[in-house]
């Protein structure tokens, strides 16, 4: 498997940037922070296995997101069938078969990474082309992830105009109780037994949650043939690679095998790799000396194309509701270029020096059919001069001209490069960001885990509006 790299060059900066003896002083750091994280998980496991509690500084532990994609491979490995990772093939190939439409419920963790999995793997124009170029699979439509009158009513309105009504809903939420899932799920629920009959929601209705609550409650008096678990101590946002991201992509007809593959080398060097030739770890230091020497607090993942602004809005709410604790935590920020060239780039480039600029790319050799501008009769735009010109190497010449001028201008950046744009490379990137937030966490002192300033919101709606 090719490997994602990590590199930290651009931040190499005088007067405005770290040397690198500044990363080499907070190795041994880094390391103990390491140390941490994997006793974190020992920890996790111990509670699991005796119910002892966790210690009170370390609660909340949800550090079982770590080894899932090893656990999920060798359960499948031992008994492909019968394994959580077959069922959830098993499902999707089942729904893929049976319908053409699947409207994917959930919010926040329970959203973000099957979205950032669609717009990463997926068609760019998936709903709209054939189901052959959609690789056989059904169209896939995210809702419950807000509160729109407009985008409920239009979806349910297209759905109606389906003459076989052939779809199905996907209904994800840890706790079962978040609202803006469960009255989007009372919506479609309602119109598909108005369509199907009641009898038809066990086979076309899939919640994904964890053992106990309301939607498994739901999920039990609807006579759900397929249920699947959010495992114990794998918290929302560190949930991509469990079933609720794993069973959305596996819809969509993504290699979730590789994905958890990706994420498991990923773990590999982590464990294994000193720092200044372990990515999750060099990460972490960058953005750690960063912010606590240079005042680069805010945190710009500024992806190339179109298809990883949603994977930099996973990350935005693993980095914010992680490390935005106790009046502390780097703003994270994604940007797309060179869209946001044109509007947010003129502030990295002249305004406040309070920014890290982390380049997310994908190896240009690596995209398919690139097309080239064209010769054309017509000069006037006086583009023949690049005819042979290819897109990508024009999106190249645009990262390489940026990274100039901010280098000139003494703008620190740095780069994680992704090998290809296939499951493989999106299981590691993943997986090192999961662990670069956990690690920093324990590095500056903050429990990476849970998220109670969430509650707050929520709390206050669910009184306005009189819910228990
Ligand atoms: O990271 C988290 O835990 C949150 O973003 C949750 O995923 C989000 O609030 C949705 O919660 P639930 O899955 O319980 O519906």
């Amino acid at each position: 498997m090719a490997l994602l790299a990590y590199n930290p060059d651009g931040v190499f900066l005088p007067q405005t940037g770290l040397t690198p003896d500044d990363l080499r002083s907070i190795h041994a750091q880094l390391e103990r922070a390491r140390d941490v994280v994997l006793d974190d998980l020992k920890l996790w496991h111990e509670h699991a296995a005796t119910g002892r509690p966790v210690p009170k500084e370390k609660d909340p532990l949800d550090a079982a997101f770590m080894d899932l994609p090893e656990r999920l491979l060798k359960e499948y490995r031992e008994d492909e069938a019968g394994s959580e990772l077959g069922r959830i093939i098993a499902t999707a190939d089942r729904l893929a078969k049976a319908v053409d439409r699947v409207v994917v419920l959930g919010i926040g963790g329970s959203y973000m990474g099957a979205r950032a999995l669609f717009e990463a793997r997926c068609h760019p124009y998936y709903n709209e082309v054939g189901r052959k170029d959609r690789g056989d699979r059904p169209r896939i439509y995210f809702e419950g992830n807000n509160v729109d009158n407009d985008s409920i009513a239009a979806l349910s309105a297209m759905l109606r105009q389906d003459r076989d009504s052939r779809w199905a809903v996907v209904v994800i939420s840890k706790s079962g109780g978040t609202l803006e899932t469960a009255v989007a799920l009372r919506i479609f629920l309602g119109l598909l037994e108005e369509l199907r009959g009641a009898e038809a929601l066990g086979e076309l209705v899939v919640p994904v949650t964890r053992s106990q609550g309301r939607l498994r409650d739901l999920a039990t008096a609807l006579k759900c043939r397929d249920v699947f678990d959010i495992p114990e101590g794998v918290g929302g946002r560190f949930s991509v690679l469990s079933a609720v991201g794993l069973l959305p992509a596996a819809i969509m007809g993504l290699d979730v095998v590789e994905l958890l593959q990706g994420a498991a080398a990923t773990n590999e060097r982590f464990r294994t790799a000193r720092p200044g030739e372990n990515p999750v770890l060099d990460y972490v230091g960058v953005c750690h000396v960063m912010e606590k020497r240079c005042g680069a607090n805010i945190r710009v993942l500024s992806t190339w194309g179109k298809r990883l602004e949603a994977v930099g809005l996973w990350y935005d709410q693993l980095l914010a509701e992680s490390l935005g604790k106790n009046g502390q935590g780097a703003m994270p920020l994604t940007v797309v270029n060179t869209r946001d060239l044109h509007s947010r780039g003129q502030q990295h480039q002249e305004g406040r020096r309070d920014k890290l600029i982390t380049n997310l790319i994908v190896d240009s050799a690596a995209v398919e059919k690139p097309l080239v501008v064209g010769r054309s009769a017509r000069d006037q735009d006086k583009l023949n001069a690049i005819a042979e010109t290819t897109l990508p190497k024009i999106l190249e010449a645009a990262y390489k001209g940026t990274s100039k001028a901010y280098r000139d201008d003494g703008r620190p950046t740095a780069e994680i490069r992704l090998p290809a744009p296939d499951e493989a490379a999106l299981g590691q990137l993943f997986q090192m960001l999961m662990l670069a937030t956990v690690v920093e966490g324990r590095l500056v002192g903050i429990n990476p885990y849970g998220q109670p300033g969430v509650e707050a919101y929520k709390r206050n709606m669910n009184e306005i509006l009189g819910v228990k």
